[in-house]
């Protein structure tokens, strides 16, 4: 049977990842039982680390699950990485559900998390509700907003609709026109004291969780030993309680300047460029396709 969700057509039978506990031969000796928002909870509690990692399509989710990634994030990243924007304000729900179909397809035990985009969640709690709603049928089993007392109230009634809400406190990527650049956040005692009572609030609201992005290690430490819901940290030091890293960085899939906090674990960009810039050699000098690779 197909269902319609946004303007997608999508089989019932795709939607592999409903379940809650799954059989999977693909997951490189890992756990089989699925990562629940409650997990994160549990996990901080008993000082495990968390590792999230940004995804955007089917193949990545599924290297994402035999890596054995706690939690795949289809961030609104999207809009940099993937579709050449120049930061993350154009990025709409559509394109959002895009991908968190085609990330879903291939998630088996991560926990999904879907960014909502810009203006989403900002005008109404109505809007918010819509807009998750649509993000948990396309397959995610939460979703992120930005912000601190100003979205307490979203985060409350989404938590009490049933819908797990992680936050984003600090350098926050659709606050790029506030910010004016790349700069650390929280840098001042008063912006820190008031990021600190920001998470303190969320966490009351019922958020399971916060990302802190860019902003100083000593305050990162802090807040997370101020709350009992994990901090996931981006650029945030060693003292959160797990770590995100956008794919592209991650993989060194992205031109041009390295932000501080990335690490690059491979060089995937350059592996790629010398495959195709030896497949257009052997198609033009007639070397490719051989014998072997012919009907
Ligand atoms: O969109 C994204 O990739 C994010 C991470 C940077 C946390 O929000």
């Amino acid at each position: 049977m197909k269902t319609r969700y946004g303007s997608f057509d999508i089989n019932d039978s795709d939607m592999t990842n409903q379940g809650i506990s799954v059989s999977n031969a693909e997951n490189g000796g890992f756990s089989t039982r699925r990562t629940t928002a409650p997990d994160l909870r549990t996990r901080k509690a008993a000082g495990e680390r968390i590792v999230v990692v940004t995804a955007y399509d089917y193949p990545s989710a599924r290297l994402a699950e035999r890596a054995g990634i706690d939690v795949v994030l289809v961030g609104d990243s999207v809009g940099k990485v993937i579709l050449g924007y120049k930061n993350v304000i154009p990025v709409t729900m559509e394109e959002m559900l895009h991908h968190v179909f085609a990330v879903a397809r291939g998630i088996k035990r991560a926990l999904l998390i879907a960014d909502m985009p810009f203006g989403s969640y900002q005008v109404s709690v109505a809007d918010a509700m819509h807009g998750a709603v649509e993000l948990l049928r396309a397959g995610a089993h939460a979703v992120k907003i930005e912000g601190g007392e100003s979205v307490c109230e979203t985060v409350r009634r989404l938590t009490e609709a049933g819908i797990p809400v992680m936050c984003h406190l600090g350098l926050t990527p659709q606050s790029v026109n506030r910010f004016g650049g790349h700069r650390v956040q929280g840098t001042e005692q008063k912006e820190a004291e008031r990021m600190l009572a920001d998470a303190r609030l969320l966490e009351a609201a019922g958020a399971f969780g916060i990302v802190l992005e860019t902003i100083p290690a000593e305050l990162a430490s802090q807040i997370t030993a101020a709350i009992s819901i994990p901090t996931i940290g981006i650029g945030a030091g060693a003292g959160c309680d797990g770590q995100v890293q956008v794919w592209h960085d991650l993989l060194g899939l992205t031109d041009g300047r390295t932000l501080k906090h990335v690490k690059r674990y491979a060089e995937v960009g350059s592996l790629i460029e010398a495959a195709l810039r030896e497949y257009a050699d052997e198609v033009r000098k007639g070397s490719f396709p051989t014998k072997e690779q012919s009907q």
